[in-house]
């Protein structure tokens, strides 16, 4: 197995290359040497390399590799090996794929080291394409060029090759980020990092009894990786490559206010914090605010996708100052999950609060999704008589037929989940929490004029269903009861799947027009096709529908009348009709079903009642009221 050491220029690559051939006898095979004579006066130029530039050169150095194995001899390759494509040509026809380390590094160093170098063909006008070039690898050892080019070898040592590494290595004592909190989250990002390569320094507070020696015995527990444990934060922050990247995972609200209180006066200009909860946009757009005053770069990134999206990768929505995003979008983009197409589900959002706004309106869509799903279940269940399987059974057919989502995934699978024999959900109070985004989304929606019916319905849901106790007894005291529609010919699974496909897109229209409606607001310049692109994995509401909204929104306009949702509304219009109505008289509650239907009628509304309340306002206020029948920015007062 032969080993390939890659990044850009300057990376360092040939010196560490070099330096592993000689730790472990190995022949050492520097890419550079091996370029077309007609690439090498390009480059000397400052001309960039193109893909034809690059195929036989990657072809001659995959034939050495080839010639290496076919002799049993194992060899170190120092190449840029930019892209996928690239790799994939120079591990071609290999037994053993190639053990890769991917030096990264600061766009600032790469370009001093640049600068520094004499004689060399490689200038540093060409390291801004090869890094536009560059596809990071995954499946690769992440390694960062702050340490030493001894440093990396022993740690590259130390991850191929356990056994020969010197015994005294210990983890350099730099990390490439640090992680602030321990909790759930706090500890599955540090693990995605770590696991890839990257070290990255750990730190929880101490709450004497409850919380002690947190990330120590984390840090313990997976010793294998490169992770800096600490119970100080002066030593955390000083274990930081600079400039210092720091990720906050705390609660939102107080227990942010408080670490950036005690983490400010040991920052220097030029570092950067990022809060990676679910805070308030508008405390977010005031931090970055006053951390920009003392010249700290603040981020908000929402991220997506709980313990197992942070664990194998979450959705990314990283807002702030832009200067401050580039300095750690190498380690966001890493973190993400990716999108079909293999990018990375993370962009940079917007300035101010835009990506926890951002993240608060993908909870409100969740928060929509959820009871959509719980509405169509209850339907199933306590109206139409069918079994928790019977109910897998039709979601199946959804999940298998355009509908399908995560959280419809788990949805099937929490109907499925046994206890003791009987079904786990049975034995689940039906009292609903929340934390606040949802609430946060709808005040948003009040606040920027625009509608937000569905999602409003699914956080008020939420808060009906926490009074368990009055609904008991509101059910005696009118004894209302749920009633069957067994045989009632107007429902049946199919129109119930076509009724959720009409919420399902309502709800998505609803969250997207907030966002536009705050884009126009607040000058944010949101990319809604971007977003959804990055909500097409990691991310709770990931679903079909989400990868076909990237194209339709790539076009302005409201999503209501992008022609494609005209076409799907219009084709189930009835069905969704029919079964919110039919739902109804059956005394069951929908409240996000009968909202979305609710305002998809009004939105068809050509000659809507409002003319009455106008009327209404100026009879006993005076407000004055536009005519039809004069010019339309004309308002008039009647004595009624
Ligand atoms: C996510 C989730 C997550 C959120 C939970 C719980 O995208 O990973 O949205 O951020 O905390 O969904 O939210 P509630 O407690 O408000 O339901």
């Amino acid at each position: 197995m032969s080993y390939m050491v890659m990044g850009v220029s300057g990376s360092g690559k040939s010196t560490v290359g070099r330096l592993l051939a000689e730790r472990l006898q190995l022949h050492f095979i520097d890419a550079d040497d091996h370029h077309l004579a007609t690439s090498v006066e390009k480059m000397s130029q400052g001309i960039p390399l193109t893909d034809d530039d690059r195929w036989e050169w990657l072809q001659k150095l995959n034939h050495l590799l080839q010639q290496a194995e076919n002799t049993n001899q194992e060899v170190v390759l120092a190449c840029s090996a930019l892209k996928g494509q690239y790799r994939q040509i120079l591990g071609e026809g290999l037994a053993s794929p190639l053990k890769i380390i991917y030096l990264h590094g600061e766009e600032d160093v790469l370009r001093s080291r640049l600068g520094n170098r004499k004689g060399h063909f490689m200038t540093d006008v060409l390291l801004q394409s090869q890094l536009q070039t560059l596809e990071i690898p995954q499946e690769a050892l992440h390694l960062n060029i702050v340490h030493t080019p001894e440093e990396l070898v022993t740690q590259i040592m130390q991850h191929f090759k356990p056994d020969s590494a010197s015994p005294s290595f210990t983890v350099s004592s730099v990390a490439s980020l640090g992680i602030i909190g321990m909790g759930v989250m706090g500890k599955s990002l540090a693990l995605n990092l770590a696991g890839k390569g990257i070290s990255v320094a750990v730190f929880n507070r101490t709450v004497p009894g409850k919380e002690e020696q947190v990330a120590e015995r984390f840090a313990e527990e997976n010793q294998t990786l490169p992770l800096l444990p600490f119970s100080e934060l002066p030593q955390f922050v000083q274990a930081l490559e600079k400039p210092r990247r720091i990720l906050l995972m705390v609660k939102a609200g107080r227990a942010v206010e408080e670490l950036l209180d005690q983490i400010q006066p040991l920052l220097e200009e030029g570092d950067l914090v990022m809060d990676g909860g679910n805070s308030q946009y508008q405390d977010t757009t005031r931090r970055v605010a006053e951390m920009k005053t003392r010249q700290v770069h603040f981020l908000g990134v929402g991220i997506s996708g709980g313990e197992e999206g942070a664990l194998k990768g979450p959705s990314l929505m990283p807002g702030g100052e832009k200067a401050g995003y580039e300095k750690v979008a190498d380690i966001l983009n890493f973190l993400a999950a990716q999108d079909k197409n293999g990018k990375p589900c993370c962009t940079y959002v917007g300035p101010d609060g835009a990506g926890h706004f951002v993240k608060m309106v993908h909870n409100g869509i969740e928060y929509a999704e959820m009871q959509a799903l719980a509405e169509a279940y209850q339907l199933f269940r306590y109206h139409l008589n069918f079994s928790p399987s019977g109910i897998v059974e039709e979601f199946t057919k959804w999940q298998e037929s355009g509908l399908n989502s995560y959280l419809l995934e788990i949805t099937i699978a929490i109907l499925q989940k046994q206890e003791d024999g009987t079904l786990l959900l049975d034995k689940i109070l039906d009292a609903a929490d929340q934390k606040g985004t949802g609430g946060w989304s709808t005040a948003a929606a009040l606040e920027l004029g625009t509608s937000l019916d569905s999602i409003a319905a699914a956080v008020m849901a939420r808060h009906l269903s926490a009074l368990k106790e009055q609904r008991v007894q509101a059910a005696t005291l009118y004894g209302i009861e749920p009633e069957q529609l067994v045989g009632v010919p107007l429902l049946h699974a199919q129109q119930l799947k076509q009724a959720f496909e009409g919420v399902k897109l309502i709800n998505h229209a609803f969250g997207f027009e907030l966002m536009r409606q705050a884009s126009l607001q607040f000058q944010w310049n949101l990319n809604l096709s971007e977003i959804a692109r990055i909500w097409t994995n990691g991310c709770i509401i990931r679903s079909q529908l989400m990868e076909e909204l990237v194209e339709m929104l790539k076009t302005e306009g409201p999503l209501l009348q992008h022609p494609c949702i005209v076409e799907r509304l219009s084709a189930i219009f009835l069905p969704f009709k029919e079964t919110v109505a039919a739902g109804i008289k059956a005394n069951a509650a929908l409240p996000v079903s009968s909202a979305a239907l609710n305002y998809f009628l009004g939105y068809n509304t050509v000659q809507s009642p409002a003319n009455l309340i106008q009327a209404q306002r100026d009879y006993f206020g005076a407000h004055t009221f536009r005519r039809t029948d004069q010019p339309v920015d004309q308002y008039f007062h009647v004595d009624w």
